[in-house]
């Protein structure tokens, strides 16, 4: 692992994620979308690019004319950008896009931008004609390490996150890592949010070695941000071959998200970054993981610095009552036979889903949690 303030340069790497029959492989360098990775992974001769307004000005010429250079015919649909977009009328747009350029069963959806347009381009191609081919091309941080990678796509309700969607994996996933270069910092730092969320669920090591090179990190060097992506999609690509469907051990990866979808939901979508919400969300599961004895002070106060360190919040926004914040909790995916499993740590590197968990410990830590300002 690199030096704390080296300016490193990136390696590609491949990291499979390891599904029998649907497997697929992560590609992780930079300049991959000027290059021919992608076109073997199209299986007839055309392919829709989905993006947002943002990113497609940014990269989808250069994506559309390296596909065209191996014989693709390629067609792009820019989508509105933000989270506030994710949502059914988005779709909608989506459906009647591919039914006016009359697309087929064959015809590959590719996303071209953050964790938003992988979700909604997922979900309209696990849905549309009841599934065609589909490649993730993420370009935000938190999509590289995170919502590219395990098939999860989807939409949001009113009332609560992602709460309409699939399971659909991709073809593969091209992670060009110089595309990180056009990204705003806020945006940097809520990719850096699940990065932490990694270390903390499932490996110590991977945590000091995040500790070491933040500031690495949020200085982008090149390096350092290449194996963070690699180490975040090798602990990702294992929890999901162990567990695709969300039966068990899956769960462990929304560490800090019960409480951070509740901020997202309550603040309205789009005011919070996913990343930040999960930052404070972090904070609130480690505070209520003290409360209850399964960690102590000190790592706490880690976590809290660490989360910090990264450019993140580690409160909850004021003006969500702490009451409005605890009902939100309860549209959870979380909520099993009506009730709240939360994602708690046993120790540093190791969570555990627990359930019954006292409600005036979860009252006592989102009031401690609250930001005063
Ligand atoms: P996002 O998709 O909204 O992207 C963040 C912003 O950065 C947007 O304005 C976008 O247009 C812009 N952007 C993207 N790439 C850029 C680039 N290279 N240069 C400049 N600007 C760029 O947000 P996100 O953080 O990528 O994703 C958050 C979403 O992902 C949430 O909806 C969350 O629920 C979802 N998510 C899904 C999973 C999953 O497993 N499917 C996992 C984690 C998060
Ligand atoms: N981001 C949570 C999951 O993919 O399961």
């Amino acid at each position: 692992m690199s030096d704390p303030h080296a300016v490193t340069a990136p390696q590609p790497t491949t990291v499979n994620v390891d599904l029998g029959e649907r497997s697929y492989p992560i590609f992780i360098a930079p300049g991959l979308i000027d290059g021919d990775t992608l076109a073997p992974f199209i299986p007839t001769d055309r392919a829709i690019v989905v993006s947002n307004t943002t990113v497609a000005p940014l990269y989808a010429e250069r994506l559309m004319r390296a596909l065209e250079c191996a014989g693709k015919q390629v067609e792009l649909l820019a989508l509105p950008d933000g989270e506030q977009y994710k949502n059914l009328e988005t779709l909608e747009q989506i459906y009647d896009f591919l039914m006016e350029k009359q697309v087929d069963r064959k015809t590959t959806l590719i996303a071209l931008g953050g964790g938003v347009i992988g979700d909604l381009a997922g979900f309209a191609a696990a849905s549309f004609q009841r599934g065609v081919p589909f490649i993730q091309v993420p370009t935000t941080l938190l999509a590289q390490v995170d919502s590219s990678v395990g098939g999860k796509t989807g939409i949001n309700h009113p009332r609560g996150k992602n709460m309409i969607g699939a399971f659909y994996q991709p073809r593969c996933v091209l992670a060009d890592t110089a595309t990180l270069d056009t990204l705003p910092d806020r945006e940097l730092s809520a990719g850096l949010a699940e990065v932490i969320k990694y270390g903390l669920l499932w490996d110590e090591d991977f945590l000091d070695w995040i500790e070491s090179n933040i500031q690495a990190l949020r200085a982008r060097d090149a390096g350092t941000l290449t194996e963070a992506i690699r180490q975040s999609c090798l602990i990702k690509a294992e929890i999901v071959r162990q567990d695709e469907r969300e039966g068990g051990i899956r769960a462990l990866l929304n560490l800090g998200h019960t409480f951070g979808h509740a901020i997202e939901a309550g603040m309205g979508y789009g005011r919070w970054l996913h990343g930040e919400a999960v930052g404070a969300g972090m904070c609130m599961a480690a505070d209520l993981s003290h409360r209850l004895e399964m960690l102590d002070d000190t790592a706490c106060r880690r976590i809290e610095t660490l989360v910090a360190a990264a450019g993140l919040p580690t409160r909850a926004p004021a003006d969500l009552s702490a009451e409005r914040l605890r009902e939100l909790m309860d549209s959870d995916k979380k909520v099993e036979n009506g009730r709240l499993r939360l994602v708690l740590l046993g120790r540093l590197g190791q969570a555990r889903l627990i359930d019954r968990v006292p409600e005036d410990a979860i009252m006592a830590t989102i009031q401690a949690l609250r930001s005063t300002q």
